[in-house]
C-alpha cells in the first residue's frame, strides 16, 4: 500500500512552537519513527509552507492508495486544496489535525478540506497520524 503523507505550513515547527498545543515532540522525527514502524506501507512524506507546492504534491502523490493531509491553517482557507484533493484519482483521503480543532478558535471549526476526504481525524496529537495509517490498514 502506498500511503501519502502531506503537511502544510507551520508544522515543520512542531515540537518547539505552541508546545502547549501541539507538544515537545518533532513532527519529523515522529513521522519518520511511524515509516519506520509500518515498514509493509510504501510512504512518502512531504512538508511544505507554499500552498502552491502542496498542490504539487497532491497531484504528484494523485495515484497513491491514500493520502494522509495536514493542511495546517490553509485547513481553513484554501478552496485550491480542496479542489487539488478533490481532483486526484486517490479517494481515501484522510485529514488529520494534531489539535482539536473544535475546542479552538471559531475560525479553525471550519475546514475546507473535510469535505474532499473519506474522514478526518484530529485532537489525538501526533497519535492522529497513527490513527489515520491504521484506519488504512484495518
Ligand atoms: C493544525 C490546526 C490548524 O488550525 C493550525 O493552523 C495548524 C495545525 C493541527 O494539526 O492541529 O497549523 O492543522
Amino acid at each position: 500500500m502506498k500511503i501519502s503523507i502531506i503537511n502544510g505550513p507551520n508544522l515543520n515547527l512542531v515540537g518547539t512552537s505552541e508546545p502547549e498545543i501541539y507538544g515537545n515532540e518533532s513532527l519529523d522525527v515522529y513521522i519518520h519513527q511511524l515509516i519506520k514502524k509500518y515498514d509493509r506501507v510504501d510512504f512518502s512524506h512531504f512538508q511544505s509552507n507554499i500552498e502552491g507546492e502542496l498542490i504539487n504534491e497532491i497531484q504528484k502523490q494523485g495515484n497513491a492508495d491514500a493520502i494522509i493531509i495536514n493542511a495546517g491553517a490553509y485547513t481553513h482557507t484554501s478552496i485550491a486544496i480542496a479542489d487539488a484533493l478533490r481532483a486526484v484519482k486517490c479517494k481515501a483521503i484522510i485529514e488529520v489535525h494534531i489539535s482539536n480543532v473544535y475546542a479552538r478558535e471559531h475560525y479553525r471549526r471550519e475546514s475546507h478540506i473535510a469535505p474532499a476526504c473519506m474522514g478526518s481525524i484530529c485532537g489525538f496529537g501526533l497519535k492522529s497520524y497513527e490513527l489515520a495509517v491504521l484506519s488504512l490498514l484495518s
